[in-house]
Parts: structure tokens; sequence; C-alpha cells
């Protein structure tokens, strides 16, 4: 089988950085996993602006909508399908404001321009004959909305007696028998195995090894349902032609990714240039649906596949798997401190393994580094008690150069002129805690050169004044290269600290971090003013906020 792909080359636009999330099923409300999918998304796509400021990023994000899981949670509600699915659907608008998820695209696949897209898609996987109709029997999960091979099944024993689940999910399955349009995914065996040759195609490369793995172990490589009985899914898009057949969920959710860039309207794509899609944003249990489907429809189609893929695994909580059933489902906005969670998130986790919430350690990764050693440092340095006139003072040379005598300063100058190309390159590899870890780091030392210079004695002397100016703006310095390289993990944050430094927004980009002032070839560091007012980064949590309020209730 030939195939030609389409990719434009005539020069319309710059090309943009299009990045997406998966799009949310609205069967239950957000949770901290869905949280840590946008988040990710949202870090890299703001990494990319503050390198790239005049880079145009499209970043998508939306809901998933239709499906028997949908059915099902809109019926429990009592509600109509379309107004419980709208309400959910801002649930996850009003969770990307609370946390800064800045996406520029809000898709839901009951738009009429997502139905016309996925209508368009299944007519030209009809034309290119890679759908036909078949008897359908197996099993099929409808938690996870997957047909499952009956080599990934197994027996489980449970209250209600002896069920078959699927071993990658643990859902239910159920024992189905159909008639289905099929899609001949089993042409796509050599073709998918030759792009996740491509290095780094999906990352972290685990991820691609275990594609690799699993098309290389499946002799059997079969045909994929894509089409259920309007009878039993209605809440769906119909098959054109056929009303008796509703478009399968998931072939319908990943067309998505095509709706943002204005498909089926060629025109429209070629001049926006947005596909293939730099980066698809992914959690470990919907890989196989993005690494192996998707990239199959989208050739069937003779469309690109992606990019990249960048997987990311799972939270748990108190060491378990968050699940309904268990009752420990964490609600973003219910934890203790939830300007924090976003960099928990994005300071815990390795994309790799799955990382574990505790509303303790949210507590103490939120106190130490937000509250002490970011936000404690910038309040002192910031204050009226060493810095009554609100000032980044000027760098004097003298003194400089005396200051860095002090092994405590070199330590810390040395490690902060290295700190942007490590973190650089941490960002570049999406390895966020790596990126954390390093500046916490530079504002571990730049709290021990503080303390070590002892700036308050200094203040009482007069004639120690400039010296006092210099550690004042090395410790300012310090916090500016830190609040730029920080902008893409705690957005609102950095922008506060960066306010009251008064750093005005077009010196915020990745280029102002890369060289420290006193490296600044020519340039006169003359005092300036920053914000005055007394300055709160972070206030900190008490663990037990019920008996601090009940104490503040009583007097
Ligand atoms: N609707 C599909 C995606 C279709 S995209 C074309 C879906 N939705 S979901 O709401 O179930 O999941 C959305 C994202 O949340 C996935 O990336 C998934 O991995 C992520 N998470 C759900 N639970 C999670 C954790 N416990 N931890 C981290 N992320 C997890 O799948």
């Amino acid at each position: 089988m030939r195939l030609s792909v389409r990719l434009f080359s005539s020069v319309v636009q710059k090309r943009p950085f299009y990045i997406t999330t998966p799009i949310f099923y609205v069967n239950a409300a957000p949770h901290l996993g869905h949280l840590y999918s946008a988040v990710v998304a949202d870090a890299i796509q703001r990494f990319e602006k503050l390198v790239n400021p005049d880079c145009r990023v499209i970043f998508s994000t939306g809901t998933d909508e239709h499906g028997t899981k949908v059915q099902q949670a809109a019926a429990k509600a009592n509600l109509p399908l379309q107004e419980y699915c709208s309400n959910i659907s801002k649930e996850y608008r009003d969770l990307f404001r609370d946390f800064e998820v800045g996406y520029t695209d809000y898709i839901r696949t009951t738009d009429d321009k997502h139905k016309k897209a996925v209508k368009y898609f299944w007519r030209k996987l009809v034309k290119n004959d890679y759908i036909y109709k078949a008897k359908y029997a197996g099993w099929y999960s409808v938690n996870d909305e997957a047909f499952v091979p009956e080599t990934h099944t197994k027996d489980e024993i449970t209250k209600e007696g002896k069920v078959k689940v699927s071993i990658e999910s643990g859902h239910r399955v159920e024992w189905t028998e159909e008639t289905n349009y099929m899609f001949r995914l089993s042409a796509f065996k050599t073709h998918l195995q030759e792009w996740l040759k491509t290095d780094g195609v999906i990352q972290p490369s685990k991820f691609q090894k275990q594609l690799q793995e699993f098309l290389a172990n499946s002799t059997y490589f079969p045909d994929i349902s894509v089409s259920r009985p309007s009878s039993r899914v209605h809440w769906a898009i119909q098959v054109p032609d056929d009303e008796e057949q509703s478009i399968y969920v998931w072939l319908d959710a990943l067309i998505n990714y095509l709706t943002v860039t204005g498909y089926p309207d060629e025109d429209l794509m070629k001049s926006r240039r947005a596909w293939p899609p730099d980066v698809h944003v992914v959690g470990k249990d919907i890989l196989k649906f993005h690494g192996i489907y998707w990239p199959a429809f989208l050739m069937a189609a003779r469309w690109h596949p992606p990019r990249k893929i960048v997987c990311h695994s799972h939270w748990t909580v108190d060491g378990s798997k968050m699940s309904k059933s268990l009752g420990n489902v964490v609600a973003p906005s219910s934890v203790p401190a939830p300007s924090a969670l976003r960099y928990m998130l994005l300071r815990e986790a390795t994309m790799a393994d799955d990382a574990n919430y505790s509303e303790t350690k949210l507590i103490n990764i939120a106190n130490s580094e937000l509250a002490d050693t970011l936000g404690n440092l910038a309040s002192r340095a910031t204050g009226a008690a060493l810095n009554p006139r609100g000032e980044f003072p000027a760098l004097h040379p003298h003194e400089l150069t005396a200051c860095i005598s002090r092994q405590a300063t070199a330590d810390l100058l040395d490690r902060l002129e290295r700190l942007p190309e490590i973190c650089h390159q941490h960002y570049t590899n999406y390895q966020f805690y790596k990126v954390v870890d390093s500046v916490i780091h530079v504002l571990h030392l730049a709290n021990l050169f503080f303390e070590t210079m002892r700036p308050w004695d200094l203040k009482k002397k007069p004639e120690c004044h400039k010296e006092l100016d210099v550690i004042l703006h090395l410790t300012l310095e310090t916090l500016r290269i830190c609040s730029i390289i920080l902008q893409p993990i705690i957005p609102s944050m950095a922008c506060k600290l960066l306010d009251k430094l008064q750093i005005p927004n077009d010196a915020r980009h990745w280029e102002h971090c890369m060289k420290p002032s006193w490296r600044v070839e020519g340039a006169i560091f003359e005092t300036k003013n920053i914000q005055s007012g007394k300055f709160l980064l972070f206030q900190r949590i008490y663990s037990d906020k019920k008996k601090i309020h009940k104490k503040t209730a009583s007097g």
C-alpha cells in the first residue's frame, strides 16, 4: 500500500506551535489527574512562548461528550444530556481558569463544527476503502470505551460473583455481539512500526519502547470496530448514511485535534498551517489510542501523524489508585492550598513513573519551598527593615569583588550563572521536577548567602551601605532570574515577584535570564525603584486548618 501524505509547503503564515491536551470525559467532575494532563501541556506551551516570544501558539483542550458513559452519568444525574454535558464542560473551563491553563481553543465534541469534521473524516476513510461492515463479537469495556481482546481479559471474583475484567485497566468488560463498521487497522502495522522508529516521537522513550514492543508482539493485529449500534449508543455522532450506527467515541474524540485546525476546510487549514500538531500530551492509559489508533486513522485519511506525543504517568492518592469506589478522588479546588497545587504537580511528578499525592506532602512542599525558600527571601530583601527606600540597588564594582571573595557568594553566583542553561535542558526534556530542583537549589544557596553576609549588621553601619547594596542586588538578581525561569510552572506567583521587582513585561523572556547583571558587558546598573508595600508571595498553610479556624473564632 502506498501512502501519500499532505504537508502544506506554501508559506502563508509562520507555522504555529500546536499543542493539545486530551479532551476530558464529562461523565464526572474533574480531578487532580485531569488537571495534571492540562498543566503539563500548559507548562510546555508557556516555555515555548518564553523562549520564542513571537511564536504563535495554538493550545487546545476541551471535553469529550459522547458515549455510553456519558449517557449513563446524565441519567444518574437526572438531567437532559446536553445540559449535563454543558455543566461538566463548564467545570473544566473553571478549573483551567483557576489553575492558569491558558488554552487558546476549547473544543466540545458536541459542537456542530466538530460533528461536521467527524462526518467528513469518516467519509474519507470510506472513500479510501479503510472501512467495511462486519459482525463483531467480543468484550467491551464501557468504562474505557474500548473493545478488549479475549487475551487481555481475566476473571475476577466480586460480591456479584465471577466477572470478566480488562487486565490493563481493571474495568469490567461485557460480551457484545453486534454488527459494526470495522477499520482496517491491520493494514497499518508496518507503517506504524516505521513511524515509531522516529527518534523521540513518543516521550519519555520508555513509552515509545512499550508501543514498539506491543506491535512486535502482536502476531495477531486485528482490525478494530469503529461504530456501535445507535440502539445502544444514541448519544453519539451518527455514521453518515446509516442511522443505525453511531461513530465510535474514540474516533470521534481523536478527530478533535483536526477540528481545531479548521478541518475539513482545507483552505483554512492551509492558512493556519497548524497540522501536524507539535505535541499531544496524554496520560499513559490513553497512549495506545494516540500512539497506535490515531496515527493509523490519520494515515488512512492521508494526513501526517503528530510530530510528538508526550506521555505522563499517573497520580495515586495516599498510595492508592484514585477511584470513586475508594472515595479518594481529589477535587483540585478542595485541597488545602489550591494555589500551590499546580506547583506541586509539576514539582513532584516525573513523566516516566507514577507520583503520589497526599495533603501532608502538598502542605510541606508549599510551606518549605514557596513560603520559606522563595517567599521569605523575597520579603526580606524587599522589606522595610533592610530595604527601607524600596530599591533594586546599584552594583558597586569594588564591593562586588570583595563580596565574591567570600565562599557563599562564589557558590551562589557560580550556580546561578549556569542555572538558565541547565533549566533550558530540563524543560526541553519535559523534566519539570528537575527545573524546580535546580531553581530551589540556587534559592537555598541564596538563603545561605544572605545569612552568611548578615545584611542586618551592615544596615546599622552607614559606611557599609555600599556592601549592603551589593548583597541586596545579588539577592534580587537571583530572584529575578529564578522568577523568569519559573514562569511556566507558577505563572501568577512568578508574575507577582517580577511585578514587585518592576521588571517590564518585555524583559521577562528567556533571553533576559541568560546573563546575570554582573556579566552584561558595558551595562550600567543604576539604582531602580521596586514596587512599594509589604510583600507576601505565599501565605504559609497550617495543616490543621479547622483547629486554627476554631481558635480564631472562639478568640
Ligand atoms: N476522553 C478521553 C481522551 C480523549 S482525547 C482524544 C479520556 N478522558 S479522561 O477524562 O478519562 O482523561 C483525560 C486525561 O486525564 C488523560 O490524559 C488521563 O491520563 C488523565 N488522568 C486521569 N486520571 C489520572 C491520574 N490519576 N493521574 C494522572 N492523570 C490521569 O481519556
